[in-house]
């Protein structure tokens, strides 16, 4: 039977979103979702690139060892050895390599001729196979390349080692026919190529990302590389849940097996657009808040006749069941390991016990407390980064004929540190305010602030996400709190401890 494999790059081309920026922990807890969710590959970045991504790339391989990891590297010795550094803890991880092959990057960023990229290309092949035969190669913008030159190097690669030959629409210029076809002559034109994984990457600038995928499979591609909720340079890459859930639902059309267990799907798409600060936008396809919802009287009626009238994809099937168990003040510690347990999470000892006190706390606050709350408190937990500076208390006080002022004290190490006041032109904006002249950072620029109620009812947690500025760089801080001027302090001082941890790299 024939196999797609899905090669997921949400932690190297997602990664490329502008504004993101994730520290290796994050990458981590993104990669062993992802290997929950049982994907093939997971390219967990550049080691090149920084310092940071070569950490990542690193503490992934050493601790994700039931997916391959592969990391990305030019066609040069210095890329491929520090890329292979990264990898080589991890079992059968890959290599991935990649050089232009169309006349525009070849004549203007490479300065090279058609013989010049083909010699280089089979010399970085051979190069890598010292390391591993676990060998792609990439034909950067292949889509707007000569045929017969993508033949000619194709073929030579494959003689040198490669063993995935990849095909990226690195621009989004393709359409679905003519992609399909691109495909059918390569397998056509290259006498080896039977001996490799042929695959695709496409980006999204023409929208046409996970239907030219689509139409590259149908014409014998066996891997799609992709990213969580479609995001990755500019317009983004083939959205992971579009195409997993397109071969499943229409198994009948494809024929073909994907590996994946998608009830993992939804819990992969919020971390990844909490850790990302991308929220997704209401009408996305599979993943969107209103992907499963019905609003029309005549859907409705009929969906509760029938479910398959309306719907092509059981909520469940992504990990959209509401857990139905409601805990409460009553609830103890074994009943809400339980439920820890039941939510897929395995939390170290003194975790659990850390977000144990915060839900009792809570559970004074709101009466009933339900699976999205108990994974924000989780998340909470397991997301924080180092606390350079902690939240001692914050005291607002705020209305329309006051002037809004907040007071802070914050930790750092075993010191006290205070501000006696500070106004601002709302209560967050004092909050902040405040917070800077403590810590005395201050050029702190605040480029996003976003809000969101988790669950229904005004006891619900606000969920803050913040995005800042530092020093030209984007740090995210995130926080969920029944209060919602501690949840925006708290969001703003992880942002700010991100660019602390991210300075002392
Ligand atoms: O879009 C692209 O061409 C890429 C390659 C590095 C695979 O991301
Ligand atoms: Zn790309």
């Amino acid at each position: 039977m024939d196999i797609i494999k899905i090669f997921d790059t949400t932690l190297r081309d997602g990664e490329q979103s502008p504004g993101v920026s994730l520290i290796p922990e994050e990458k981590l807890a993104i990669a062993q979702q992802l290997a929950r969710m049982k994907v093939d590959v997971i390219e967990a970045g550049f080691p090149i690139a920084s310092n940071g991504d070569f950490q990542s790339v690193k503490l992934i391989a050493d601790n994700v060892r039931t997916v391959e990891i592969a990391g990305l590297a030019r066609c040069n010795v210095k890329d491929i050895d520090r890329a292979w550094e990264a990898l080589k803890g991890g079992e059968n991880p890959r290599l991935h390599i990649f050089l232009a092959t169309s006349p525009i990057h070849m004549k203007y960023k490479l300065k090279m001729t058609e013989e010049e990229v083909l010699e280089r290309a089979v010399e970085s092949v051979k190069y890598c196979s010292r390391y591993t035969s676990n060998i792609e190669f990439s034909a950067e913008d292949a889509s707007r390349s000569e045929r017969e030159f993508l033949y000619r190097l194709f073929e030579a690669v494959i003689k040198a080692g490669a063993r995935v030959i990849n095909i990226p629409d690195t621009v989004g210029y393709a359409v679905p026919l003519e992609f399909g076809l691109l495909i059918k002559d390569i397998r056509e034109n290259v006498p080896n190529i039977d001996q490799v994984t042929l695959s695709v990457h496409c980006h999204n600038d023409l929208g046409l990302a996970v239907a030219n995928s689509l139409a590259a499979i149908e014409n014998g591609a066996r891997q799609v590389e992709v990213a969580v909720n479609g995001i990755g340079e500019r317009a983004g890459n083939t959205a992971l849940e579009e195409v997993v859930m397109a071969l499943r639902t229409r198994k009948d059309y494809y024929n073909l097996n994907i590996s994946q267990d998608t009830t993992q799907i939804m819990r992969l798409s919020k971390m990844v657009s909490k850790l990302t600060g991308m929220p997704v936008q209401h009408n996305k396809a599979i993943v969107g808040k209103n992907a499963f919802l019905h609003e029309s009287g005549i859907h409705q009626d009929g969906v509760i006749k029938e479910r398959s009238t309306y719907e092509i994809m059981d909520a469940k099937s992504i990990g959209l069941e509401e857990n139905t168990l409601v805990l409460g003040k009553h609830s103890g510690r074994h009943a809400f390991r339980e439920y820890v347990k039941e939510l897929g999470y395995e939390l170290e000892e003194d975790t659990f016990e850390e977000v144990f006190n915060r839900f009792k706390e809570l559970a004074d606050k709101k009466k009933k407390l339900s699976s999205v709350d108990i994974e924000a408190l989780i998340n909470n937990e397991i997301y924080s980064v180092e606390a350079y500076y902690e939240l001692e208390y914050v005291c607002v006080s705020t209305g329309n004929t006051v002037l809004p002022t907040a007071t802070i004290k914050l930790k750092k190490e075993d010191q006290i540190m205070q501000v006696a006041a500070c106004s601002g032109d709302g209560p967050i904006d004092a909050t902040f305010k405040a917070i800077n002249s403590v810590i005395g950072i201050d050029n702190i620029k605040l480029l996003s602030f976003k809000i969101d109620a988790i669950t229904g009812g005004t006891d619900a947690l606000g969920d803050v996400v913040i995005k800042l500025d530092i020093d030209g760089k984007t740090f995210i801080g995130h926080s969920a709190q029944p209060d919602i001027t501690y949840a925006s302090a708290l969001a703003y001082l992880e942002a700010i401890n991100r660019y602390i941890s991210v300075s002392q790299q």
